[in-house]
């Protein structure tokens, strides 16, 4: 059985189990992706998550960062995967990079933080911040998917060329796609550079500027 199959079913048996279960049928492994079932309820999807231990990143995380914010924003930030304060404070983005997203929000948007709702890739620390590896966003996607599911909003943005590449299996440079109306599901995606991006490169905040006024005048 290879890995993906493995978390897919171990998922499924996290789940029975969470839900009360403590026996069940033999489960046919080679339809088993098409028996999961996530809850539709923010708070439940959050419990599961807190006890996910699907990839090799619950090993060495502090706290699950499951995400947060307004549970019916109309807009909702991806980044790539919590970094060393949010792995200690269990929140996304509240380092360094998180303080440009929540000015980039405020004084551009001119939305309050706690109205959108802001989410990552992979909800575990990569260890020494490296990019989460295929098989932990595959694994992780899940629940990403199940969130937008239910948070609903109607754009979402890429935070650099890691998220956008896992949201939609596009390999275009972030630097070529920024600023683009991409196509989601029944939704607007806009990415954008990523934060820290920002931080190293200060020169590429006016791009950043043009999509974020993009951004509002589509909200
Ligand atoms: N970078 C991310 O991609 N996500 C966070 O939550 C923090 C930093």
């Amino acid at each position: 059985m290879d890995k993906i199959k493995k978390a897919k079913l171990l998922k499924n048996l996290y789940y029975q189990k969470w839900i009360g279960y403590q026996y069940i049928d033999p489960i046919n492994i080679e339809n088993n992706h098409k028996n999961i079932s996530l809850p539709n309820s923010l708070e439940k999807l959050k419990e599961i998550v807190k006890n996910c231990h699907l990839c090799d990143l619950s090993k060495t995380r502090k706290n699950v960062v499951f995400g947060e914010g307004n549970p019916h924003a109309k807009l909702m930030f991806i980044g790539e995967g919590p970094g060393a304060t949010e792995d200690e404070m269990g929140r996304p983005f509240v380092g360094r990079a998180g303080q440009l997203l929540t000015k980039m929000i405020e004084n551009v948007l001119e939305i309050k933080r706690e109205d959108v709702y802001i989410a990552n890739i992979v909800k575990c620390r990569p260890p020494n911040n490296r990019v989460p590896t295929e098989e932990e966003a595959k694994t992780c996607m899940p629940y990403l998917i199940k969130q937008i599911e239910i948070i609903n909003p109607k754009i979402l943005v890429a935070l650099g060329s890691t998220s956008y590449r896992y949201l939609t299996n596009d390999t275009t440079p972030i630097s070529k796609i920024r600023g683009e109306i991409v196509k989601y599901k029944d939704k607007i995606l806009i990415p954008t550079y990523h934060p820290s991006f920002l931080l190293r490169n200060p020169s590429k905040k006016k791009e950043a500027y043009l999509d974020l006024l993009k951004i509002k005048s589509l909200l």
